[in-house]
């Protein structure tokens, strides 16, 4: 038996036959804030995740535990009432892909405990709660034999953060964390859905994911409104060009746009999508071609752009960024919805450790927070582990 079905059995007091469920985080390389206008995204599943220990009940009951909320306790919830509730915290998760679920016709006869324990810092922009909706979806899936394909279950988890949380994410995050590849990052097609696997690897160089630990309140709001200021430029746009999503024009037409959109942020919106969908495809090259600088320098570009255009930085954010090119990294970003949260930087290996010294140090003396660093490797997507 293995740790966690003992804290399960421990938690539940029961000895029902278990099993044991993974579900990672991800990291995104480049292309950032353009999912939800049909860009080109490149992230990877990474080895920092969330297990679910799961046993089946004999009532419509579900029993659900969080090693990461211990003082929440057990939240005991009725399958006939499955209404998003605050009290209900990180619960909710899972009630929503239930009624989803149910909503949509599948049979659901009988509830489950649940028990889940994760190591992915939380609203760190390392997809902590993609990676719990997808855990919830690929249990469902299995447990009531849905037959739904890994993109379903994709759609299913972002179809519940869209419209039972409230965040208009777009489909990167759940789409990576159920179908990432061991080793590879995705280049995803959020348009059409499309994934390309590449092994995102430079010789000499390997990427070092920062975490400000500097967490605001906002995210989902200023997200929310984000994505709220595409929607608007692209109406106004749709009145000239015959195009479905931002990411059809490229930075050739900006010059036009620029008198469509008269609005100076909402042009900046757009400015950043247009270019950093060019800056993706430019990454895809570099890659190709082996040359860590030049894809370094992208990663700096869409930072760049990232906090000037799209402003969704901020200080702590481009502190690390700063201090990670002044200690070695060739480039450096941040990383997922921004806001505080994480940061990728590419560094040479034998930096790595003088960086996280350094950077760690300065950042601590600057801010009063000491960051993180993690150093992961590329997994495969949400799966069952069989040692339970
Ligand atoms: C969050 C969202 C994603 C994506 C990123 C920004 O992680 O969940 O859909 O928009 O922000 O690229």
């Amino acid at each position: 038996m293995n740790e966690l079905a003992r804290k399960y059995y421990n938690i539940f007091q029961s000895q029902d036959e278990v099993k044991h469920y993974y579900s990672p985080g991800r990291v995104n390389l480049i292309g950032e804030h353009i999912d939800y206008n049909g860009g080109l995204v490149f992230p990877a599943a990474i080895s920092i995740g969330t297990h679910g220990i799961v046993g089946k009940r004999n009532d419509r009951m579900i029993h659900l535990f969080s090693a990461n909320y211990p003082l929440e306790g057990v939240f005991k919830i009725s399958l006939s009432d499955l209404s998003f509730q605050k009290e209900h915290g990180w619960a909710n998760y899972a009630k929503g892909i239930l009624d989803e679920l149910i909503e949509r016709g599948y049979q659901i006869p009988f509830g489950f405990n649940l028990y889940v324990e994760g190591d992915l810092p939380t609203a760190s922009g390392l997809s902590s709660s993609a990676s719990l909706e997808v855990l919830i979806s690929f249990i469902a899936n299995d447990l009531y034999q849905l037959g739904l394909t890994r993109v379903e279950m994709a759609l299913l988890a972002q179809g519940v953060e869209n419209d039972y949380m409230g965040m208009h994410c777009g489909l990167m995050d759940q789409l990576i964390i159920a179908c990432g590849i061991k080793d590879h990052a995705l280049l995803m097609n959020t348009a059409t859905l499309e994934m390309t696997p590449s092994r995102a690897k430079f010789d000499g160089y390997e990427i070092v994911i920062m975490n400000t630990n500097y967490k605001r309140k906002t995210t989902d709001s200023k997200y929310n409104e984000r994505v709220c200021e595409c929607s608007t430029a692209l109406k106004q746009i749709q009145n000239h060009f015959q195009i479905d999503y931002l990411c059809d024009l490229n930075p050739k037409q900006l010059m036009k746009i620029e008198t469509i959109v008269k609005d100076k942020t909402l042009f900046n919106r757009v400015k950043h999508v247009v270019t950093e969908q060019d800056r993706v495809i430019t990454a895809m090259i570099a890659m190709k071609n082996g040359d860590a600088k030049w894809f370094g320098s992208l990663l700096n570009a869409s930072h760049e752009s990232l906090k000037n255009d799209y402003e969704v930085t901020g200080l702590h954010l481009d502190l690390l960024v700063e201090k990670a090119l002044k200690y070695g990294a060739i480039g450096a970003r941040v990383t997922g919805a921004g806001f505080g949260g994480c940061a990728v930087a590419l560094v040479e290996i034998g930096l790595i450790k003088q960086l996280i010294d350094q950077v760690g140090k300065e950042y601590l003396e600057l801010t009063g927070i000491t960051p993180d660093f993690y150093q992961v490797t590329f997994e495969e997507g949400v799966h069952i582990i069989d040692n339970a």
